[in-house]
């Protein structure tokens, strides 16, 4: 069973914000795995995946912002830069040989949760007025096409 599983709850009605919050999902529950089945070479990899993704994601959402001319931009930036550096804390621990998978997989997770349902909510309806402006449905989200995929790529090489 997985040890997160996505709710709809969790949706920001943005298809492309939805899919990079649900893979982040996906990420913790693999490490989850592997911290349940004492992977640690398993752990410390998807850890790392799992950290440059959400690093990744942040960027991709400030863009998202920006083009969208989101007024509290800044502020939410702010948040993003709060939590990068709670992570490069944990990272640090990390290289001074103190065990932090479970701990920082925890942090993430409620970081997360209540991230998503308060900042990320709040700029839903600016951000998709941006993409309808656009012209870019849900469906051409998910299928990763035209302005949207340029940004994608951007960040996620
Ligand atoms: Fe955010």
């Amino acid at each position: 069973m997985a040890y997160w599983v996505w709710e709809e709850a969790f949706s920001v009605g943005i298809a492309v914000i939805d899919n990079q919050h649900k893979r982040i999902i996906d990420y913790i529950n693999e490490l989850n795995n592997a911290l349940v089945y004492r992977d640690s070479e398993k752990a410390k990899a998807v850890l790392s995946y799992l950290v440059d993704y959400t690093l990744s994601h942040f960027s991709f959402e400030e863009s998202l912002m920006q083009e969208a001319g989101y007024t509290m931009l800044e502020p939410h930036k702010k948040v993003h830069e709060s939590f990068i550096k709670r992570i490069d804390f944990f990272k640090e621990r990390s290289l001074n040989g103190e065990e932090i998978t479970r701990q920082l997989m925890n942090e993430l997770q409620i970081w997360l949760i209540n991230h998503i349902q308060h900042d990320d909510k709040d700029y839903k309806d600016v951000v998709i007025e941006m993409l309808e402006k656009k012209q870019i449905s849900a469906a051409k989200q998910t299928a990763n096409e035209g302005w949207l995929k340029t940004l994608v790529d951007t960040f996620f090489k």
